[in-house]
């Protein structure tokens, strides 16, 4: 039997997650949306892309969660961007609310899937998915890392005009400001950039990763939803295929890296089931500061959530 999605939240992300996924022809796809007949038109239309595509799963458009039963993933974007006006403890608390009452809904459903987190704030939505969920955190990630390596890799490749494929590099921390690129793991075929591009040019790119996802808004007025929907995309797909691909994602940590009880972005090998294992990189002096600074950051929002 094909493996099946869900995806939640009809937006942007969410939409255009539904369609890459259905280029891999991996898994049936269920689009989950609560505004009316939005979800069913973007399910339609892309089920007749596939023709030409050339892909053959099913995808369907629903406003209620029948449709999403026995998914074997499940994954949420529903959430409020954060308007004008609006403080970051009101979007925490909206955000918060609907991430609850999403997965609450799903796991009625799909009490064996695997749920990967995209909202914002990442890392305390993650919090809010765990805790509804009741699964064992191994089942509850988010997406975050993937997408903030491929910035780093995007940049680096645009720096060295080569091409991205050839670059990996990767990304620690929460979703935000404080997150922590790592030049020093970051490589173009295996040579690592520190030998390639200047120690300023290389703060220079640090610094554009950090605001990668502040830098699509200012252009666009909205947030991005390409790398973001790729990335989460390539989470699903390691699961549904049980690649055990090492990839960065906001995992619950418990001691690792000497963080407790928090969802902090890491390298995981993840397939199917979700985490299988955490991998503890050596960090230096700096780099693990680095890392305790931004996980300190993701703490106050899963404090400031608690209270609200
Ligand atoms: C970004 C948002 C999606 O980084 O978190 O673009």
């Amino acid at each position: 039997m094909r493996s099946k999605v869900t995806v939640v939240g009809a937006g942007m992300v969410g939409a255009t997650t539904a369609q890459y996924l259905a280029a891999k022809n991996i898994a049936d796809v269920v689009l989950v949306d609560i505004v009316e007949d939005m979800p069913q038109g973007k399910a339609l239309d892309l089920a007749q892309a596939g023709p030409v595509v050339g892909y053959d799963i099913k995808m369907v458009g629903a406003n209620d969660y029948a449709a999403t039963a026995g998914s074997d993933v499940v994954v949420i974007t529903s959430g409020s961007p954060r308007k004008p006006g609006m403080s970051r403890d009101d979007l925490l608390r909206i955000n918060k609310n609907i991430v609850q009452s999403v997965t609450e809904e799903a796991v009625k459903h799909s009490p064996d899937a695997v749920i990967i987190v995209v909202t914002n704030p990442l890392d305390a939505m993650c919090h809010a998915a765990l805790e509804k969920s009741g699964f064992p955190s191994e089942r509850v990630l988010g997406q975050a890392g993937v997408l903030d390596s491929a910035r780093f890799r995007a940049f680096i490749a645009m720096e060295l005009d080569v091409s991205p494929k050839d670059v990996n590099a990767f990304v620690l921390g929460g979703h935000g400001d404080t997150m922590v690129p790592l030049p020093r793991y970051s490589t173009v075929a295996g040579i690592p950039i520190t030998k390639w591009i200047s120690a300023e040019r290389i703060d220079e790119i640090v610094d554009r990763t950090r605001d990668g996802g502040g830098e699509i808004v200012r252009l666009l007025g909205t947030s991005a939803y390409y790398a973001p929907a790729a990335s989460t995309v390539e989470m699903v797909e390691a699961v549904l295929l049980d690649q055990n691909r090492i990839l960065p994602c906001s995992t619950f940590l418990t001691g690792e890296y000497g963080i407790n009880d928090l969802y902090v972005g890491v390298p995981i090998k993840i397939g199917a089931g979700g985490v299988k294992e955490i991998i503890e990189i050596e960090l230096l002096d700096d780099e693990r500061k680095a890392l305790n600074h931004s996980a300190d950051a993701v703490r106050e929002l899963v404090d400031a959530m608690a209270n609200l």
